[in-house]
């Protein structure tokens, strides 16, 4: 399984703080928001990772990121020159993904739950089809509202429904087998002149192939496109973090624990962070 992480876009919804930086590299409370993504993607163990980006704006991931290697990944780039849709993923990252399964996360997403990586691990092991995350909200017409039957397959998806059949929108989280890579070649741009995820999900679900995981009572979901969800999400990670002394998505802590760097590069990690108490708190798991 590889995977992709979707951070072009042009965030007008959060201008003028979007104007000349990304949104992806904008703060949620101690870490940039790509940092929220990439730590899905990685207890999913996925270590292989694309980034897509605008052309502006891949110095500065590349900058962040590096090839992934300090985290014992292999991060890769492309860019999106226009945002043409989130399904144009497939197209731009085509030859990274090769034969592989994919997973899509949209880097604006902030997923946060006990139990969650073991989800996430078992969604990672899928084998064909695809399978969406979906979270109950109060204002599903401003969402792709997704209904299912009690085996958790999909019966209808409809982007931003005027009278939404549930209250299930469908979040920026999406596994699919190969086929997503054809499937992207059969689809067309919407009115919005966009290649849309909505086109590639309902490919799946006319072959009946398209699975629906609900995220429970015990799950956030955070789509950080507004100032509003930015200090929320903000505040989350900060009360979290601040109650339990344990940190959300710190992406050298996950790469330490699954093993994909020892305590040498740990320790690099912390000289390069020393004095902040990001730094302090990989001290802390290194001597634990
Ligand atoms: P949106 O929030 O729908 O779009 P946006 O980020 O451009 O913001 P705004 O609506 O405020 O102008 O995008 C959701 C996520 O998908 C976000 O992480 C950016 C990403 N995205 C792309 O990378 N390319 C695209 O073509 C689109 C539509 C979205």
């Amino acid at each position: 399984m590889k995977g992709v992480i979707l951070a072009a876009g042009r965030g007008t919804r959060l201008y003028p703080l979007t104007k000349i930086v990304n949104k992806q590299l904008l703060q949620i409370y101690d870490k940039p928001m790509i940092y929220y993504p990439l730590s899905i993607l990685m207890s999913a163990k996925i270590k292989e990772v694309l980034i897509i980006t605008n052309p502006q704006d891949l110095a500065q991931f590349e900058n962040l990121l590096g090839n992934g290697k300090n985290l014992g990944m292999n991060i890769e780039f492309r860019v999106q020159d226009k945002p043409r849709g989130i399904a144009e993923a497939f197209r731009i990252g085509e030859s990274f993904i090769g034969k592989s399964n994919v997973c899509l996360i949209l880097g604006d997403n902030i997923f946060h739950g006990q139990g969650f990586g073991e989800i996430l691990l078992k969604a990672a092991n899928l084998k064909k089809g695809g399978i969406i995350f979906t979270y109950p909200v109060l204002n599903p017409k401003e969402f792709g509202v997704v209904k299912f039957d009690k085996n958790f397959k999909v019966l209808s998806i409809e982007e931003k429904p005027k009278k939404p059949k549930s209250n299930y929108a469908i979040t920026g989280l999406y596994f699919y087998d190969n086929k997503v890579l054809n499937y992207f070649k059969k689809i067309k741009p919407s009115k919005r002149n966009e290649y849309e995820i909505t086109s590639i999900n309902e490919c799946y679900l006319k072959n009946r192939e398209l699975s629906v995981y609900p995220l429970g009572r015990g799950m956030s979901w955070f789509d950080c496109g507004s100032q509003v969800s930015l200090i929320e999400a903000s505040q989350y990670v900060y009360t979290l973090e601040k109650r339990q002394g344990l940190k959300i998505s710190c992406i050298e802590e996950i790469a330490w624990r699954n093993k994909w760097i020892n305590d040498k590069k740990m320790l690099s990690h912390i000289k390069k962070n020393k004095s902040s108490d990001y730094g302090k708190y990989l001290t802390k798991i290194l001597n634990k």
